[in-house]
């Protein structure tokens, strides 16, 4: 008999099920014995041995499914140790369930915060592997994140319908795009959707550069503006603020996020009328894209055949199309960042898009 148990952690994205069926296609393929534990709600589950026993049919016909079929939940890295309130340590209550339903292997599906976790799991010494999801594409040691390619869509079909309306109204348009801490989402689907002005946390704006760009697109004709602003976006100013003092600016300022700030700052500095549109977490939502059916579909294969060699402790990702197994170790606390000085930078900034910073 094979025990798998497997959990889906943090915030949900798009192919979690795509990749979930990939394990278990792949694992069932090569053994008959295989028995299915599904943690529902994340690491809540294993934390509090709530689960489901699941089949090969379970993961049948989920494949387009948006969500996760097991549920999925945050669980802050930092409280991991902090006993709950009833004194329970989460650490020793996820390696009792473990040790006692006997599992060979967790396959652990999440992104930054998860990879953490996994990585203190693998060092109290339980059989993990994992696969990189997230709509952010942040996950240090892989190319490409699941979630990602499907989020840039939503994004860039949200900056597309803006378009429209936005030339008729003569307009400058803020769309707020998702991505936590970095810009990947932002930069892609700015660039799809022919945004004029992309703003990401890595590269730090300047106002009077903007409000240039702006007027510089008045004075050639085009009256309508469309800026991509990532929720992470940071102004240079605020970019030399340390982390308290930011916090306290922030706390004072009371914007609902920072694209009500910027609308404020471009309103300011334009003569322009500016609206404001933030998709969300419609950028999770609904069927995965082709791209993260696929990628999800290898990367499952991939984690089981990890298993089949017995080989634990790796994440699985993408690096140049190619399916690879990362150490835990190294993916996990690191992030990775759009490189300001990269290609598709310079590319976009060669197609007339202005970065807010020069
Ligand atoms: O990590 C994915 C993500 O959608 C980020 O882009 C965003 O900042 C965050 O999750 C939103 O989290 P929640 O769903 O908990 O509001």
């Amino acid at each position: 008999m094979f025990r798998l148990g497997m959990l889906t952690s943090g915030g949900d994205c798009q192919a979690l099920n795509a990749a979930m069926r990939g394990v278990v296609k792949t694992l069932c393929e090569k053994r008959d014995d295989v028995e299915i534990y599904g943690f529902q709600d994340g690491y809540k589950g294993l934390i509090y041995s709530n689960f489901k026993m699941l089949t090969a049919k379970d993961f049948s016909g989920i494949l387009t499914m948006g969500g996760t079929i097991l549920g999925t939940s945050r669980q802050p890295f930092k409280l991991m140790r902090v006993p709950d309130e009833n004194g329970l340590d989460k650490v020793e209550a996820m390696k009792h369930t473990y040790h006692k339903l006997n599992l060979d292997c967790l396959v652990i599906l999440g992104g930054n915060g998860t990879h953490k976790s996994a990585n203190m799991l693998r060092e109290e010494g339980l059989n993990v592997v994992t696969l990189p999801k997230t709509i952010d594409n942040d996950l240090w040691g892989t190319d490409m994140t699941f979630g990602f390619q499907s989020a840039v869509d939503i994004a860039t079909d949200t900056i597309d319908r803006i378009h429209t309306t936005a030339t008729s109204h003569s307009r400058v348009f803020i769309v707020e795009v998702m991505g936590h801490k970095v810009g990947w989402v932002t930069l892609h689907a700015g660039i799809a959707g022919g945004a004029d002005i992309i703003l990401l946390p890595e590269i730090p704006y300047d106002i009077d550069v903007i409000a240039e760009a702006i007027n510089k697109r008045g004075k050639a004709g085009k009256h309508f503006t469309i800026i991509a602003v990532a929720e992470g976006a940071i102004s240079k100013e605020d970019a030399k603020l340390s982390k308290k003092d930011l916090k306290a600016k922030k706390a004072k300022e009371k914007y609902p996020s920072v694209a009500y700030e910027l609308a404020e700052k471009v309103q300011k500095k334009t003569d322009q009328e500016v609206r404001i549109t933030v998709p969300g977490h419609t950028q999770r939502g609904g069927s995965p894209c082709a791209y993260d059916r696929v990628l999800a579909t290898r990367l499952g294969a991939a984690a089981a055949e990890a298993i089949l060699d017995s080989d634990f402790g790796n994440m699985l990702g993408v690096k140049n199309n190619k399916i690879v197994r990362i150490p835990l170790e190294e993916v996990a606390g690191k992030l990775k960042y759009v490189d300001p000085e990269s290609e598709i930078v310079h590319e976009a900034k060669l197609a007339g898009i202005s970065f807010g910073d020069e």
